[in-house]
């Protein structure tokens, strides 16, 4: 049952922890692949996950770590693990093989000759264009993105910079995914979209797939600490991919005993929370404007839903000035904490965490989350400033300050 309550709104959720999609989906064997394809990416390298000891002893938990991927190859972004291994999958299939392929045959004038010109067309929000865009710079195939008109120029120029065409299409990003997919058709270019629908699954499969890289990374650093699985994982969500890989990585790693899982959106875009809140994939309408650009998606990707409906145990959408301050927390943290640099999607599930553990949080809340002095959080930074004039109006402006009369957090 949908709860309201203080600036956030909130349900508690009853899964069925029906996991075998998650198990099909992503098994650790799976993971092993995309980890195993990402490693042979030119610099590639494990992103940092960072601890904030001191933020975690104020907030009464035991720990709190985000894996940074604001550092995650050039891109600021976690966003190109998934696009990249989608296109190695896509091309494996094109050239009619299960065998494991190298990056630099995929680059290679043999392989290029076998298949022939690609172009490969995907809608985005920014940062999975970022993505995609690279990975085909990178590995030489043509790229066509388009953004919705709201999109910032800081974002258009990056995805410009690796080598895309870029179009800006009217409405937001739900229409440019419509609208790409219809001319992908008439132009015979190759669609990679993060989300799915009726009859698109694969490529998002991959997609989210790919993403797992990003857990394994974390399983491994966390195991480095003595901490065998985190208690709660607090994730963003757009379409749903991230979050779905995320609970699904986890629910099949620990099918009989699961962190608890947070799903976090922005109150002006919560696809995930109104499908869970009517059990069915259900559209948000409207111009869906918030700052989080990333998770300003108003149609869930059907598969992502599943995995979520299955599993996630606590949604909850928060107001801008909730991501806002989780990026100034995580720029300017307690002394003897590091500083991370986080966009506004990077940083929302910091500032729910802070939120949340108001003195005020509902009774019925405190119990589902169940978070005290045993917890291990475990976030993820999903950008660094990828909007780097947006990012200082936040950070050295104070753009989306927190209400005063939801300042006074009482966390004791
Ligand atoms: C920075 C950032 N975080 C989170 C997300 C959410 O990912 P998803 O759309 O898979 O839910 C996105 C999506 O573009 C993003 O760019």
């Amino acid at each position: 049952m949908e709860k309201i309550k203080n600036d956030y709104r909130y349900l508690i959720h009853n899964p069925s922890r029906d996991t075998k999609g998650a198990r099909e989906m992503f098994s650790i064997e799976i993971a092993k692949k995309a980890r195993h394809f990402h490693r042979q990416i030119p610099g590639y390298k494990m992103t940092r996950l960072v601890s904030l000891s001191e933020l975690a002893h104020m907030l009464g938990v035991e720990g709190i770590y985000i894996k940074d991927e604001a550092q995650r190859l050039v891109l600021n972004s976690f966003k190109v693990m998934g696009g990249s291994f989608a296109l190695y999958n896509f091309l494996r299939k094109k050239l009619g093989t299960d065998e494991d392929l190298s990056f630099e045959y995929l680059k290679s004038k043999e392989c290029h000759d076998k298949l022939g010109d690609i172009t490969f067309a995907s809608a985005t929000d920014g940062n999975h264009g970022r993505g995609i865009a690279w990975a085909s710079q990178q590995l030489g195939y043509k790229c066509v993105i388009y953004v919705h008109h709201e999109t910032s120029q800081p974002r258009i120029d990056a995805i410009r910079g690796y080598g895309a065409r870029v179009e800006i299409v009217d409405g937001n990003y739900d229409d440019a995914v419509r609208k790409i997919a219809e001319d992908a058709k008439k132009y015979n270019w190759e669609i990679i979209s993060d989300t799915s629908w009726d009859g698109y699954t694969e490529i998002p499969t991959w997609i989210m797939q790919g993403y797992t890289t990003i857990l394994l990374e974390a399983q491994e650093q966390l195991a480095g600490l003595g901490i065998s699985r985190p208690t709660h994982v607090f994730v963003q969500a757009g379409v749903g991919a991230l979050a779905a890989a995320t609970v699904g990585f986890y629910a099949a790693l620990y099918p009989d005993n699961p962190p608890k899982f947070v799903i976090v959106e922005p109150e002006k875009a919560p696809c995930i929370y109104e499908s869970i809140k009517n059990g069915k994939c259900t559209s948000v309408k409207g111009d869906l404007d918030t700052i989080m650009a990333g998770l300003a998606c108003g149609d869930p990707s059907p598969i992502a839903f599943d995995i979520l409906n299955n599993n996630g145990d606590v949604f909850v959408v928060v107001p801008d000035y909730t991501a806002a301050r989780g990026m100034r927390i995580l720029s300017c943290p307690l002394t003897g904490d590091p500083f991370v640099i986080s966009g506004e999607s990077g940083a929302v599930t910091l500032g729910a965490l802070f939120t949340l553990k108001n003195k005020n949080c509902p009774d019925d809340l405190k119990k589902a989350l169940a978070l005290d002095k045993h917890s291990n959080v475990l976030m993820i930074n999903t950008e660094g400033n990828t909007d780097p004039i947006q990012f200082r109006r936040v950070i050295w402006d104070g753009l989306d300050p927190v209400p005063k009369k939801f300042t006074e957090i009482d966390i004791k």
